[in-house]
């Protein structure tokens, strides 16, 4: 099984940017944690971070017929973005929304996720957890599937 884990921008400034709401720890322990995850459960990590839609948008159109899920993280872009929900409808392949912060309890703009639309689940307010939650999420579902 592989999973594409996309995320969005200015995630890569994790550890430096406001580290009261997303907490100390670098983008690099996130991906360190996240390739973890992904081997325990015996699933092939493809690790992508872009600070750019369109990039977005083409590894998602990239992962057709190569990924078996998605978790993505769309950052920003969670709360404009029609491109990238539509890309996720596009390939039609299961995805799983992840914050590391509790959107739902943060500003009204923070209230919508278009790409979350395309997604079959999220988790939100968990920190590097919720990728975990969100890899075995998506495995388990995969796994009820066939
Ligand atoms: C975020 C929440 C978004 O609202 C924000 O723009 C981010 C990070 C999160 O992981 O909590 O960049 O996706």
């Amino acid at each position: 099984m592989k999973f594409l884990i996309i995320n969005g921008p200015n995630l890569n400034m994790l550890g430096i940017r406001e580290p009261d709401i997303y907490g100390a720890q670098d983008f690099q322990a996130l991906q360190r944690f996240i390739y973890d995850c992904c081997l325990e459960e015996g699933i092939e990590p493809v690790l992508f971070q872009s600070n750019h839609e369109g990039a977005i948008v083409d590894r998602i159109q990239a992962a057709y017929g190569e990924a078996d899920g998605i978790v993505i993280n769309p950052a920003a872009y969670t709360h404009t973005s029609v491109a990238i929900l539509d890309a996720l409808k596009a390939v039609a392949i299961p995805a799983v929304e992840v914050h590391l912060s509790n959107v739902s309890e943060r500003e009204s703009f923070r209230q919508i996720s278009y790409p979350g639309m395309a997604c079959i689940k999220a988790f939100v307010g968990l920190g590097f957890e919720g990728y975990r939650q969100a890899i075995l999420y998506l495995k388990d579902w995969l796994q009820k599937e066939k």
